[in-house]
């Protein structure tokens, strides 16, 4: 096998975002930007299964992650029971891949724990709104992105998944949720079988501000994305093909994916759904 050219720091930003930041070499941590630069999800895995130890490892690496006032809103559940995992699966009919991963985990909001520890310390809790859901969904996706890297790291590949909230209800009947505590992502992980593609970023020219948010340039900006994403990494299937009201285009860019996705509802219920585990979210 004959090892990849290393790309310098540079050339990777240039390709992830069009427009690299200003050249500047960190005395230390470069392999950590270069890595972060060049990584990517993964949806197809090798059978070799993922061992439990590990898998604990990495969550322990995981939950080392900043969290907001040292409240820790935030837990994995790691889904190791076949028939829990087949249910688990039977969810997503439509991604088969999600099937095909040999581990599964569930990163979940809790702010059960801190209800908890004021009934224990005889303190009221009067925080009853939408900042304490905020706090452990803001909680479970730190900890998600530093899994991310974990895994990575590590060189195994994993694929977040929100889709677990299409089915947030069963999902929570599924792992016995409480409560005050629900999901916020799944991920698959496993042995990466294959290459992935580093996905294109917008510019930094629309995502960086200085000082004050600009929306300047942002319809060009937008187009020579647009533009760039199809030349680099084309989307296969137009999203709703065929159904009325969603013709072919050409070109088929990135703004008129995601324009289509959210021109349909989705997880309409998953405000009830919140408010069903005891949130008022006011
Ligand atoms: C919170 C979150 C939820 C995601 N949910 C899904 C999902 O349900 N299905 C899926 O295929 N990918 C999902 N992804 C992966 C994104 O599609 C992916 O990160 C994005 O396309 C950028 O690709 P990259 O990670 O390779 O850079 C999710 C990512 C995040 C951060």
């Amino acid at each position: 096998m004959v090892d990849e050219p290393v790309r310098p720091l540079q050339d990777q930003f240039a390709h992830r975002f069009g427009d690299p930041p200003a050249h500047y070499e960190p005395t230390t941590g470069n392999e950590t930007l270069a890595y972060l630069a060049g990584r990517s999800s993964h949806r197809r895995y090798s059978a070799r299964p993922v061992d439990a130890a590990l898998i604990e490892t990495l969550s322990a690496a995981a939950l080392c992650a900043p969290t907001k006032s040292d409240l820790q809103q935030r837990d994995i559940v790691s889904v190791q029971d076949p028939s829990l995992r087949n249910k688990i699966n039977g969810l997503f009919p439509e991604s088969s891949w999600i099937a095909k991963a040999p581990a599964f985990l569930i990163f979940c909001g809790n702010n059960r724990r801190q209800r908890q520890i004021h009934q224990w310390r005889g303190r009221p809790f009067v925080n009853d709104h939408l900042d304490a859901f905020f706090n452990a969904a803001v909680d479970a996706a730190i900890v998600l992105a530093t899994f991310v890297v974990a895994v990575e790291r590590a060189g195994l590949g994993c694929c977040p998944i929100s889709a677990v909230r299409n089915h947030a209800e069963q999902i929570s009947g599924l792992l016995g949720l409480p409560d005050h505590v629900f999901p916020v992502a799944g991920l698959t992980l496993g042995w990466p079988e294959g290459e992935s593609e580093v996905s294109p970023r917008l510019p930094l020219a629309v995502t960086l501000h200085t000082d004050r948010f600009s929306e300047q340039g942002l319809r060009d900006h937008m187009d020579a994305y647009d533009a760039r994403r199809a030349a680099l990494q084309p989307i296969s299937k137009q999203r709703f093909a065929g159904e009325e009201g969603y013709a072919d285009v050409t070109p088929y860019t990135w703004s008129e994916d995601k324009a289509r996705q959210y021109s349909k509802p989705e997880r309409v219920d998953f405000g009830a759904f919140i408010r069903s585990k005891g949130f008022t979210l006011d």
